[in-house]
């Protein structure tokens, strides 16, 4: 019986290691982390992170071929493949600060696994690392191995939040890199065989280690790129009367192109592309390519854009001060489908009406009050750590109110931002919500999810990002 353990039990680690377990019956898989809360929220009836579809995986194998522990040492050691999930954050001190990807979990991870392996293994990266990572994990691996052979590997997680069941269970392609050795070569065929239990043999590509790195970071890039350009454009349609979801639908119907992640939003989030972008932009400088860092830079700098965009268009809009006002934040989560809050474009909208000194009441199905305070008291880069090292009971933001439901949010409210786009805002009783405002009411939408122009037979001052502008929008000082 093959045994796997996968280190890190986190968004990736867990839905990877559940859906591993679901199609190989015959495989053991177990999931450890270092902290305590995660994996007793796993064993429990509330998992730690809320995914569409997980509930029903989780409950089908757990106590059969999937277990959930703290023992980090004991699963590791009697495993044939270990796979490594841990968080790679963006570095906050020394050199690289800001871009590069602190390594230090993952370190301390490979250290571990030298330290107590009794028999050979192969190493998985599932986390997403910079390329040639594989390289410095082999030498801390090999100068403690005490004779043990540890083949690299490189499989690098393609699923989306929100949708991590499906993606899995249904991947576009797996990618798996390694050593072009005859070792190497046999260990990218034993993974093979891992997920050639559901996944057709022609979606398993096969490449070197360096380009399976790379080609994680190239892909969140790619993907991120496309929704800066459509969000570039956007700022073009309100100045120009264009609208941005006509101009996303003629562009993505060239087949070239695709119709695919062009949603014009306030801006991208997760966990994911602002992170590996600075990643690969410190990659390009250290390889002497600041070309190529710069052309990736702007990818971010247009997201940091959009956000402040939306931030100005509120205030100068709202007679250019938001000062002591009620806005309500309907949604916090970086995108629908999860309660995961990782570089929430809502944080940065929320600090910046904030340092307005608005008031602000949110409302989001998925995130806690708990956790609202958390990222809006947080530096950024620190929510990346292991939850056990994040405060644990941040300081309450007194303008910062948190309710269960959208109309106690928007009640008494001058304006509300839509920042997440959860299925219920569109079917809101919107006359009901103007009726319990103060007007001029206002509605910003950073999703483009309601009907703008039955929201402006209501009543309300509708902006939708990258659509014509509303008359009285048109009227007020130009924005930055
Ligand atoms: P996460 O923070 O949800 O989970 C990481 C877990 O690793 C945490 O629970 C932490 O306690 C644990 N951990 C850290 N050091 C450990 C150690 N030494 N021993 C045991 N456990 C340890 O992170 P995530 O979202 O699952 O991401 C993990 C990796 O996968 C990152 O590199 C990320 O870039 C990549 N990734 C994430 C996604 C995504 O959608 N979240 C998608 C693809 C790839
Ligand atoms: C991303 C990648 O899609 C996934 O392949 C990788 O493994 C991890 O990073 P994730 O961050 O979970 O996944 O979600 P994704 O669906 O990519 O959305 C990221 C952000 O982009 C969200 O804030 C989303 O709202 C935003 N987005 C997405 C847009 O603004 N417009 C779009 O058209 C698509």
């Amino acid at each position: 019986m093959v045994k796997i353990c996968c280190i890190g039990a986190g968004y990736v680690g867990g839905p990877t290691m559940a859906v591993i377990a679901l199609k190989c019956p015959e495989i053991e898989v177990a999931v450890v982390d270092i902290s305590e809360a995660r994996i007793n929220a796993w064993n429990s009836e509330q998992l730690p992170i809320y995914e569409p579809g997980l509930d029903g995986v989780v409950k089908q194998c757990r106590g059969k071929n999937l277990f959930f522990s703290t023992d980090v040492e004991r699963h590791v050691s009697e495993a044939d493949i270990v796979f490594v999930s841990v968080n790679t954050p963006t570095k906050t001190r020394g050199l690289g600060a800001g871009k590069a990807a602190d390594l230090t979990y993952w370190e301390s991870a490979a250290r571990m696994i030298a330290d107590v392996s009794k028999s050979d293994k192969i190493v998985v990266e599932k986390s997403t690392v910079p390329v040639k990572t594989a390289e410095a994990i082999e030498k801390i691996l090999t100068h403690n191995s005490k004779g043990i052979d540890f083949q690299i590997l490189s499989n690098p997680e393609f699923l989306a939040e929100g949708t991590a069941i499906q993606d899995l269970l249904h991947p576009d392609r797996v990618l798996i890199g390694g050593r072009e050795t005859p070792k190497g070569q046999k260990a990218i065929q034993t993974l093979r065989d891992v997920y050639a239990h559901w996944v057709t043999v022609d979606q398993i590509i096969c490449t070197n280690l360096w380009s399976a790195e790379l080609s994680k970071l190239a892909a969140n890039a790619f993907l991120a790129q496309r929704i800066s350009s459509v969000n570039a454009m956007s700022a073009l349609c309100e100045a120009t009367g264009a609208d941005v979801t006509q101009v996303s639908h003629a562009v993505g119907k060239d087949t070239r192109i695709g119709p695919k992640f062009l949603n014009a939003s306030v801006g991208f989030g997760g966990s994911c592309f602002q992170k590996d972008i600075l990643n690969l932009v410190y990659i390009c400088e250290c390889n002497g390519l600041p070309e190529v860092a710069n052309y990736w830079k702007q990818v971010i700098k247009v997201n940091d854009y959009q956000k402040n965009r939306f931030v100005n268009r509120v205030v100068s809009s709202m007679f250019n001060t938001v000062s002591g006002k009620k806005i309500a934040i309907l949604g916090f989560a970086f995108k629908k489908d999860t309660g995961d809050t990782r570089e929430t474009p809502a944080i940065d909208v929320c600090k910046g009406l904030l340092g307005d000194n608005a008031h602000l009441s949110i409302y989001d199905p998925q995130v806690s009050e708990d956790q609202i305070q958390r990222d809006l008291s947080m530096k950024k880069f620190d929510w990346d750590h292991p939850i056990h090292l994040q405060p644990s009971s941040p300081s309450s933001l007194k303008q910062v109110m948190c309710v269960w439901d959208a109309y106690e949010a928007t009640k008494d409210a001058h304006g509300i931002c839509i920042l997440t786009e959860w299925d219920e805002f569109k079917t809101l009783d919107y006359q009901k919500i103007y009726d319990n405002m103060k007007k001029p009411a206002f509605v910003f939408d950073g999703r483009n999810v309601v009907n703008a122009d039955k929201l402006r037979n209501i009543g309300f001052i509708v902006y939708s990002i990258g659509k014509p502008l509303d008359p009285w929008l048109k009227d007020m000082p130009s924005i930055a």
